[in-house]
């Protein structure tokens, strides 16, 4: 057993390095995520919960009922809770000026198509929704279509209920949190439908084959890949690099790379690769 392992939680159990790799395995193979070693004590806790929930005692019994009930069931909420899924509104916000500055002056009423991969509970599509809405005149707002997907059916059900708590607003700039948002009497917030229409949520494994067609102008995968090893990152990238328009970008996170020559990009800003 390793020595990182966490102080027993589900009635006693604990996770056993056996039931750990096991894991690992599981995660891997279905959505790409590497969990590191070292990370016994977290998985566990989230493990736990899930436990408690439906009364498993015993980890073994718990990752049985993963394996005879994938990909669906069980299997559906283990994967909910061994994803990381923090975002927040205008997050690396110089991508957002970056669009602004070299995206939107291509679009010249044209549709748009963007797509947000890995977009976790919706604050990365919203954010670019209400620029959008401010750029104005120069875009169609009927002819925009923001895809915004995620493997986890917890963070869709929040970014399809568009609601979100008072602290999770705070970097919305003040004017486009009066306008595009209603203030509920419980103290929270809900997009507008006029942000919500311009966004398409939906479930897809970005490990797995993907129903999509190409020419987004970009995509967006921020944050995501750096829980995929190099070869996973890669093929990602190069499935990307098939559904974008010529000129089209990828952005990723400001602590993500790629390399960027060999797959068919140039990095022309922090994060941000353009096809060539
Ligand atoms: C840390 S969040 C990043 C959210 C947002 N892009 C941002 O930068 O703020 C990473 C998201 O990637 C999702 N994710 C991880 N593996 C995935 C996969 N194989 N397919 C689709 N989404 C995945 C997680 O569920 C999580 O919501």
């Amino acid at each position: 057993m390793s020595l990182l392992t966490a102080q027993p939680s589900a009635k006693g159990a604990t996770l056993q390095n056996a039931d750990f790799q096991k894991v690992r395995r599981i995660i891997f193979d279905y959505c790409g995520i590497s969990i590191n070693e070292g990370k016994e004590a977290l998985v566990q806790s989230r493990l736990a919960k899930r436990m408690r929930l439906l009364g498993i005692s015993s980890f073994s019994d718990y990752l049985e009922i993963i394996e005879s009930e994938r990909p669906n069931g069980e299997f559906l909420s283990f994967v909910d809770v061994l994803t990381t899924n923090k975002t927040s509104f205008y997050r690396e916000n110089k991508h957002f000026e970056f669009i602004e500055k070299h995206i939107y002056p291509t679009l010249n009423g044209r549709s748009v198509k963007w797509w947000s991969a890995g977009c976790s509970s919706g604050e990365e599509p919203i954010t670019l929704a209400m620029n959008l809405l401010e750029a104005g005149s120069n875009v169609n707002a009927r002819s925009v279509k923001i895809l915004a997907t995620d493997i986890s059916r917890d963070v869709l059900q929040i970014a399809k209920s568009g609601v979100y708590a008072q602290h999770k607003v705070g970097d919305i700039p003040g004017n486009y949190l009066g306008k595009y948002f209603t203030h509920l009497p419980d103290g929270s917030y809900k997009v507008k439908d006029e942000v919500s229409r311009m966004i398409t949520y939906g479930r897809l494994n970005l490990n797995d084959r993907w129903p999509l067609k190409g020419d987004f102008q970009f995509i967006m995968c921020r944050n995501v890949m750096i829980y995929f090893n190099r070869a996973t990152q890669e093929k990602l990238i190069t499935k990307f690099r098939d559904l974008l328009e010529p000129n089209g970008y990828v952005f990723l996170g400001h602590s993500e790379s790629m390399n960027a020559p060999a797959l068919g990009f140039k990095n022309v800003a922090p994060a941000v690769y353009q096809k060539i």
